[in-house]
């Protein structure tokens, strides 16, 4: 009772430095201001203005496997996000921008893919459950929960689930490069558990790098994140040009999402719309670990700077 009741206490302090903090409302081209602005006629929800949050919210679970050729080498892929427009989707996870996929994959047990490569793609995979192995360019890496994969563009490479019981099951994450980029000659790994938590962006995120000296063509960055047990984090919004999604790796939160609530279980990602009209932020309500994969893609300088400044510690390419 005492939790709920703290909880309740937290949330409206939340939702009163939210307003406050909109002294200066952002036009976008909307007619209306969005019910988050808390202006006298405007502190009520307004459906057909709001932006639909559930349009930016997908399971991998609700999209088919990958039909036809398998992809990068064999692993079966379902898509959390494909390409679309983030201003309007015109269906759940057709939202992604600048990348070019976000796809779960799984590799069945005592398997392994075929050697492949991609001459205008970047790959990055981030091991979610499984022990295997990855071989690229004459490195050999043992994989495990927690280890990330960075493979250049031209760079062929083979993945092997060496489990005979279990899935190996990564997330994986595909840009294309761009005409005048040159990628690096090597795969590059590593694991979050081989990096120092950061703490306090957003009040509670508990950030780590993942893998060291990666080069994408796009400003983005990768990196795990956890929140705390109990704890809640600041609410925030995006504006255009930025692609931040959140990928739940641990536990089940709960998410304020624009002026919504919502379970955000295991296999579920979110990405935030860009127009800075709908806050998010990620609430361990538990005494379990919660977890998620972060990636922050940010076409906007000034986006760029803001993170920059709160981001001193972590490790952007
Ligand atoms: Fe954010």
């Amino acid at each position: 009772m005492k939790k709920v009741l703290i909880f309740t206490v937290v949330l409206c302090t939340v939702f009163s430095l939210l307003a406050s903090a909109q002294g200066k409302i952002p036009q976008f081209g909307q007619d209306k201001i969005p019910s988050y602005f808390e202006l006298d006629d405007y502190n009520h929800r307004y459906p057909e203005t709001d932006t639909n949050v559930e349009m930016y919210m997908h399971s991998y679970l609700e999209s088919p496997v990958h039909s036809g050729s398998v992809r990068h080498g064999g692993w079966i892929e379902r898509e959390y996000f494909f390409p679309g427009d983030p201003t309007n989707p015109s269906r759940p996870g057709a939202v992604l921008k600048y990348i070019k996929a976000y796809n779960h994959g799984k590799l069945d047990p005592d398997t392994y893919t075929q050697k492949t490569s991609h001459e205008k793609e970047q790959v990055f995979f981030y091991i979610a459950k499984g022990v295997g192995r990855v071989e690229a360019g004459g490195k050999k890496v043992d994989l495990s929960e927690g280890t990330g994969v960075f493979i250049p563009a031209g760079l062929e490479y083979q993945f092997f689930n060496t489990c005979p019981k279990h899935y190996l099951e990564a997330v994986i994450i595909e840009e294309e490069i761009s005409s005048d980029f040159k990628p690096l000659k090597e795969m590059k790994t590593g694991s979050y558990k081989d990096h120092i938590p950061h703490a306090g962006m957003h009040w509670a995120h508990i950030g780590r790098g993942i893998v060291d000296g990666m080069k994408f063509s796009n400003p983005l960055g990768v990196a795990i994140v956890s929140v705390d047990a109990f704890d809640i984090a600041q609410p925030h919004m995006h504006g255009p040009g930025v692609e931040e999604i959140w990928c739940q790796l641990k536990g089940k939160s709960l998410l304020l999402f624009g002026n919504r609530l919502f379970w955000q279980p295991v296999g579920t990602a979110f990405l935030i719309p860009p127009n800075f009209c709908v806050p998010h932020s990620s609430i361990n309500h538990t005494d379990e670990p919660m977890q998620w994969l972060y990636l922050g893609n940010r076409h906007d300088p000034r986006e760029s700077r803001k993170m920059e400044y709160h981001n001193k510690g972590w490790n952007w390419e």
